[in-house]
């Protein structure tokens, strides 16, 4: 049976046009189709929804017609494994396993922990130097992981996981690099300089310190300790079994990987669009200012124009910009189109966040449309939905408030180009094309609960 709207341009040119251009594809194809529409551009011929209903459909599942199906551009980075990559029971106990550590009062403890390494890499900063946004974020956003995962975020193993971690994450910086996570017959190593065989050899170093510190930890265990890989190494299966060396080691990854990456990106698109749109910045400041310099973390989290202005950042260019894909166990009629089991279906992210009539000029940033309106999980869906909805939500929410509130409240930045930021593709995710480049020019001072401007 012929799958909906199916897009005729030939596959290599929509691979190609993915690569280079993402929303630039997405934009086109929706205009065309604005609600489905199917291509094989992420390597197996797939449905796309954009429209609420659908999404509602996909993720609701009430009968259990959707399940997910294994991902190659996700594996290849974190193995066989990851949360990502379970199904069923195995996926629902990992959840179950994780959910503490990510949420409430351990999510909480890390408050004083985000605004310190904040203030640490900001105060680092020379004024009037040229930075990347995207480097402050991915910076902090990586010490907070690696502190949430393993409970340090110092030491020699922690500094060497810290930097291979970056220089993995280097040639997804480039979209054409980044290529070889869509394209399995690049995966190939072809020696040390090879893009994938540059990966697997900083991939295997990785391996190395996450299994020492894995059998350092299983010798001498520790029960007091909250961290992930704690919570891991004392788990047991149905039958009694402790997670396998490898199970625990792709755990690991998964998170280090998708917490930071996607947290990192939307540090940096808040900064650029509380600059860009310099109205937005001030109305949070203003808010900020008036809260005075306090260290209730829940209360800076919950202020609603810091809110709007996080969920409109994530709206307008969200990182992740498709959900996971999920097949179908039996037929299903969507919008009218009937699916065969063993369709692909996913939801395009950035589509329905791009709807006229959910979000009228959606290429506008305007924070006031979350304060007018609710939106449903199936009209805003930055974290994805369902029984797959994104695990670090909360946690990533709370980092990203807490450093932007401490970096728009105690630091005066600039942007260096005014000309608009894009996103680019970054394998499975987006981020802005050139980091959003800022200077610093100065640090302003609290005075009777409200800010001035030094330097
Ligand atoms: C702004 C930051 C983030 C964004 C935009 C984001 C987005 C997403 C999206 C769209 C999905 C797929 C959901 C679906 O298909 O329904 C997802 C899944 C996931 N995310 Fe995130 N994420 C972010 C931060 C984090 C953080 C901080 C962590 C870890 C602490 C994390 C860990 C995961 C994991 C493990 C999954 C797989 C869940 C599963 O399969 O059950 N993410 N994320």
């Amino acid at each position: 049976m012929p799958l909906p709207n199916q897009i005729k341009t030939p596959t290599f040119v929509q691979v190609f046009q993915w690569v280079t251009d993402p929303m630039g594809f997405l934009e086109k194809v929706g205009q065309q189709h604005p609600d489905i529409f199917s291509s094989a551009v992420t390597g197996m011929n797939s449905v796309y929804v954009q429209h609420p209903a659908a999404i509602q459909e996909l993720f609701t599942n009430p009968k259990k017609k959707f399940v997910l199906v294994p991902n190659q551009i996700v594996q290849a980075i974190i193995g066989d494994y990851g949360l990502p990559m379970l199904v069923g029971e195995a996926h629902r106990r990992q959840r179950q396993l994780l959910m503490p550590a990510l949420h409430g009062d351990r999510m909480r403890s890390y408050g004083q922990l985000i605004v310190d390494l904040t203030e640490q890499v900001m105060s680092q900063l020379p004024l009037n130097q040229p930075f990347t946004a995207r480097a402050v974020g991915q910076e902090i956003s990586l010490q907070v992981m690696l502190q949430v995962v393993f409970g340090l975020y110092e030491g020699e193993r922690y500094q060497q996981l810290k930097d291979l971690i970056g220089l993995m994450c280097a040639p997804l910086e480039s979209p054409l690099h980044s290529s070889f996570l869509f394209l399995p017959f690049l995966q190939k190593d072809l020696g040390a300089w090879s893009p994938w065989g540059k990966y697997v050899r900083v991939r295997q170093q990785i391996d190395e310190l996450l299994y020492a510190e894995i059998a350092e930890r299983r010798a001498q265990p520790d029960p007091n300790r909250t961290d992930v890989l704690s919570l891991l190494l004392e788990a047991t299966d149905q039958e009694g079994e402790h997670m396998a060396n490898i199970e625990i080691r792709d755990q690991l990854f998964t998170l280090l990987f998708g917490g930071h990456e996607t947290t990192a990106t939307t540090i940096a698109w808040g900064l650029y669009w509380a600059h860009h749109v310099p109205e937005a910045g001030e109305k949070v400041r203003k808010e900020l200012d008036s809260f005075g310099a306090s260290t209730d973390f829940i209360s800076i989290y919950r202020l609603p124009y810091l809110t709007a202005f996080c969920n409109e950042t994530l709206r307008i260019y969200p990182a992740a910009f498709i959900s996971t894909p999920r097949v179908l166990l039996e037929p299903v009629e969507l919008l009218g189109h009937k699916l065969e089991t063993g369709t692909r279906v996913l939801s395009s992210v950035y589509l329905t966040h791009h709807r006229e009539d959910l979000y009228p000029q959606p290429k506008q940033f305007r924070p006031e449309r979350f304060l007018e309106r609710q939106f449903s999980p199936y009209e805003y869906l930055p974290f994805g939905g369902g029984e797959r909805r994104c695990i670090g939500e909360a946690l990533s929410l709370f980092e990203t408030k807490l450093v932007l509130a401490t970096i728009l409240s105690r630091y005066e930045l600039k942007l260096i180009d005014d000309q608009p930021e894009l996103p680019a593709s970054r394998g499975a995710t987006t981020a802005p094309a050139n980091g959003v480049k800022m200077v610093l020019t100065g640090r302003r001072v609290s005075q009777d609960r409200t800010y001035a401007r030094t330097v």
